[in-house]
């Protein structure tokens, strides 16, 4: 679901692919979905295509390659039959594909623009429409000579920590992708006591969210990103979330947050 610029997206991450969700998140106005060879065992998206092969086409769906069952690996050419194999396990061609964690392998900037390389010709080759990067960690990656990727998709919310947010924004100004997603609002788990200790609601001018809507929406500021990839799966904790992107940041509090973060680090 789209409110002004801001873009859901179902995370898949942590999900059991359960087609109702797929087709609630359809009815809610969710029409993307990420996530990634390795997840579900390295069984994502055969399981997409099983339970859910129908629904597929009304999403827009965004995979990473780079973890395969003998661990990470940048090599262009097991990335090349990582994007093939994705588009024939999901028996339809994914919108995007992201290059997952390429920080995971310490690359340097030329494996870094060869690995890029293979995606870039996999979507000339049309088997996706666009390309990109998906970085956990950043940090590794600053100064890295990479070919413009379409999406960069970084951690956002109010668990990122200064040094991260500051290596985001940094990839964004060096590598100017078309879009920048975000990831992992809750950090994994919007449960954690860590969420106890935080008043999110704090960064909205008009605080009448719930704290989730408000950790939420918040994803979307820190850093400013176009989309955020959030799992869940639960409904009606989807719809939850989705009520609450209208509401507004208060830049003001986002500054001296963030000016608070810069020094404490
Ligand atoms: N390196 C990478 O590329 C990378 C790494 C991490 C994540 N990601 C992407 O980002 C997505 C999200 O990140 P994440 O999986 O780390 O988790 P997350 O979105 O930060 O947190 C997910 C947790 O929040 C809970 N939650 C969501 N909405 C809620 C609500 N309204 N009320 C209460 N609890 C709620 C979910 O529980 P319920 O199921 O009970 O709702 C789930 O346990 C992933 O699926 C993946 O697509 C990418």
């Amino acid at each position: 679901m789209r409110t002004a610029d801001r873009r859901t997206v179902l995370g898949l991450h942590r999900s059991r692919h359960r087609r109702d969700l797929l087709s609630d998140a359809l009815d809610l106005g969710v029409t993307a979905i990420d996530t990634a060879s390795n997840y579900l065992g390295h069984h994502s998206h055969r399981t997409l295509a099983t339970v859910a092969g129908d629904l597929l086409p009304k999403f827009s769906i965004s995979t990473k390659v780079g973890y395969f069952e003998d661990g990470h690996s940048l090599l262009p050419e097991r990335l090349r039959h990582a994007v093939e194999k994705t588009a024939k396990d999901l028996g339809h061609e994914p919108g995007t594909i992201l290059l997952h964690n390429p920080e995971h392998s310490a690359p340097d900037a030329e494996t870094l623009t060869h690995a890029c390389a293979a995606l870039v010709d996999a979507t000339a080759a049309g088997l996706c429409e666009h390309w990109g990067i998906s970085t956990w960690d950043p940090r590794p990656l600053v100064g890295l000579d990479a070919p413009r990727p379409d999406v960069l998709m970084v951690r956002s919310g109010l668990l990122v920590s200064n040094r991260v947010l500051d290596a985001a924004e940094a990839l964004v100004t060096w590598w100017r992708p078309a879009a920048v997603w975000g990831m992992s609002p809750f950090g994994g788990s919007a449960t954690a006591p860590v969420w106890a200790r935080v008043e999110p609601r704090t960064f909205l001018r008009v605080p009448a969210a719930t704290t989730v809507q408000a950790a939420f929406r918040v994803a979307f500021a820190l850093p400013r990103v176009d989309a955020v990839a959030v799992s869940t799966d639960d409904t009606g904790h989807l719809r939850e979330l989705l009520g609450g992107l209208a509401y507004e940041i208060d830049t003001e509090v986002l500054r001296s947050y963030r000016q608070l973060l810069r020094q404490s680090t």
